[in-house]
């Protein structure tokens, strides 16, 4: 006779599919009921702990990650939720990324990332999972399943790789997910000048680099660009993908859970709301494959488009979308261009605009902008209430901020956009941009003539060329030039880097040159601005590229208004070019492209498998289609 405590028939508080799948690797399921009991009990914990619904929380705290350094805070909090509401929490890690700290670029790691997540969602029967970034307790990590009734993931999120490498992971395990960020940081100052990461940053770094600023300077401004926990006080990336977190439903929007800064009792309160959320979601085990639909999609580029969100956004969209094994391929880059056409920029921060995450966060946050933006959303998508975006936005009324307070200018009218529509324009004609497309934030152009734009080539065969010659005083270069950077792609350097921000050369610089029609395969940050094209795919590493055959004194034509991208290379010598450069690589046997195959490890893996930047750049095998 079995023991009614380790007795599978006994029923479960809910649906226990997790428990009977993983019982099976002992062999005898009720003795392996019956380790897991032993060994969770080591932890301390009781008969009555172990029989409340289980709550995971996924831990990515780093000593490397001040965007996450919040965390620790926020597991007490989302347990405190947890357990007021009869769960148990229990923490456990996955790996933490951040964006300065996870070389050769934390894109290299994304992929990595979500299958990591993926997998420990998989690995570990616990009955729920909050994916949060914080401490990993040594303890935790010891955790070995035991029998676990829900499946749940409360995802706390941060820096910019870290919500999408989750919500992949998230998506591809379907278990029901409940996303948290840790917030933005708040801004710093510099002889009265409020600043923040990174695009004051990158400005300052500019002007450091003309010689505006010098090194006393450049040092005081080091030192308050980040100056709290946080992830970047701007519109970057990870502020993007919070937006976008709550416009696909995956956030409480009753609560500002996108916006917040890290450091306010506002995040600590969301963070228990979320732990309660987490156990009624574990009861209604809405899956996010269930959730999602092209619709919820459809108003998440809306908000993008609206926000005038980081271009990485696109990319990590495409991975995303293509996860879902019902949703892959209905979202393409052309969604984002038709979205774009008609949806206004509306929210007035850095780099498309001035401000910083808390103005956007006092002056009404997500739910002001989804009131202004409801003509163009879609009303009866799910949200993770169970109820749907219309339902939930009617019981949160907007309330308009007073006529004259000084944050009206912050969320603009519907009616009165600061920039009337696509922020972010695809590029789909022309033979640079035909084949797999490229991306340009136009609202963060600093020099809009340069939209439209024919000038002469200078190219750079990869980041090496380019430190070597951009500040060389003769570079023959000028402010019509056109910058090119090749083989910085998927494959062609691993992990995408955000080097499509070419700097503009020191003699123009010098001379008040502050921005200039850049193109590359690569990617740059959300938080910087500049006519800078990205992402031209097929990659220049790929022998068929166009992009890789371009040659200093081509000349290159940009219309963003007709989405063209071209090099004035006729068909016949584009042809020619590539035959020889075909012919060159196989002679050095020095192309990225043949290399990878025999290349070990985790940069083997990602060369061989990594997909083009239209598709998410993310692995073929973990896409919902499979390996291709
Ligand atoms: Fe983490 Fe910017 S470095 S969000
Ligand atoms: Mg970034």
């Amino acid at each position: 006779d079995i023991n009614p405590d380790y007795d599978l028939a006994k029923p479960l508080n809910f649906d226990g599919v997790g428990l009977r799948q993983k019982l099976a690797s002992y062999g005898d399921p009720h003795f392996s009921l019956f380790m897991r009991k032993l060994f969770i009990k080591a932890l301390g914990y009781s008969e009555d702990a172990l029989s409340r619904p289980i709550v995971g929380i996924v831990n990515t705290y780093s000593s490397f990650n001040p965007c996450h350094a919040n965390i620790p805070q926020l597991i007490d909090a989302v347990k405190r939720g947890v357990q007021l509401s009869g769960g148990l929490a229990i923490d456990f890690p996955t790996i933490s990324l951040h964006e300065s700290f996870a070389s050769p670029t934390s894109m290299y790691l994304r992929n990595l990332m979500s299958m990591d997540t993926e997998e420990m969602i998989q690995a570990q029967p616990v009955d729920s999972v909050v994916l949060i970034g914080g401490r990993s307790s040594s303890s935790s990590s010891l955790l070995l399943p035991w029998h676990g009734n829900i499946w749940l993931f409360d995802t706390t999120t941060g820096c910019d790789k870290t919500t999408p490498a989750q919500l992949m992971g998230g998506i591809s395990a379907n278990k029901p997910i409940i996303h948290l960020v840790t917030g933005p940081m708040m801004p710093g100052s510099f002889q009265g000048v409020r600043i923040g990461a990174c695009t004051d940053c990158r400005n300052n770094w500019a002007r450091f680099r003309a010689g505006s600023l010098d090194i006393e300077d450049i040092s005081a401004l080091n030192e308050e660009l980040a100056p709290t926990a946080g992830t970047c006080g701007v519109m970057g990336t990870a502020s993007t993908m919070s937006c976008i977190l709550l416009a696909l439903g995956l956030m409480p929007l009753s609560l500002p859970s996108a916006t917040a800064p890290a450091v306010s009792s506002s995040r600590l309160r969301i963070a228990e709301a979320t732990g309660t959320h987490a156990v009624s979601l574990a009861k209604s085990q809405l899956r996010p494959q269930t959730l999602l639909s092209k619709e919820s999609f459809l108003n998440a580029i809306t908000v993008l488009q609206a926000i005038g969100g980081s271009t990485n956004a696109i990319v990590h969209l495409m991975a995303i979308v293509n996860r879902h094994p019902q949703l892959a391929g209905s979202i393409t880059l052309h969604t984002i261009d038709d979205i774009g056409r008609k949806t206004p920029l509306l929210v007035d921060l850095k780099p498309s605009g001035d401000n910083y995450m808390t103005d956007f966060h006092n002056a009404g946050g997500m739910i002001a902008l989804l009131h202004e933006l409801k003509p163009l959303l879609h009303l009866d998508v799910m949200t993770i209430t169970g109820r749907t975006l219309g339902v939930e936005l009617a019981s949160i009324p907007f309330r308009p901020l007073p006529p004259d307070s000084p944050l009206k200018s912050i969320i603009h009218r519907y009616h009165e956009p600061l920039y009337p529509s696509s922020s972010l324009v695809i590029l789909s004609k022309g033979n640079l941009a035909s084949a797999g497309g490229a991306v340009i934030k136009a609202s963060a152009s600093k020099d809009r003539n340069l939209l439209f734009h024919t000038g002469p080539a200078v190219v750079f065969s990869g980041p090496k060329d380019l430190a070597e010659r951009i500040d060389s005083p003769n570079l023959n270069a000028t402010p019509s030039s056109v910058l090119v950077l090749q083989n910085i792609g998927p494959v062609g350097n691993p992990g995408m880097p955000e080097a499509g921000l070419i700097p503009i050369p020191r003699k123009l610089a010098a001379k008040g040159v502050t921005d200039m029609l850049r193109i590359s395969d690569g990617r740059m940050s959300g938080t910087a601005g500049g006519t800078i094209i990205l992402h031209v795919s097929p990659e220049s590493a790929d022998p068929e590229s166009v992009l890789g055959i371009i040659k200093d004194g081509d000349m290159i034509t940009f219309d963003a208004e007709e989405r063209y991208l071209h090099v004035e290379i006729g068909e016949e010598e584009i042809k020619a070019r590539i035959e020889q450069r075909k012919k060159a690589m196989g002679e050095r046997g020095e192309s990225a492209w043949i290399a990878r195959e025999k290349e070990r490890g985790y940069k083997g893996l990602y060369r061989r498998e990594v997909n083009q930047a239209e598709k998410g750049a993310d692995f073929g095998f973990l896409t919902a289609a499979g390996p291709s």
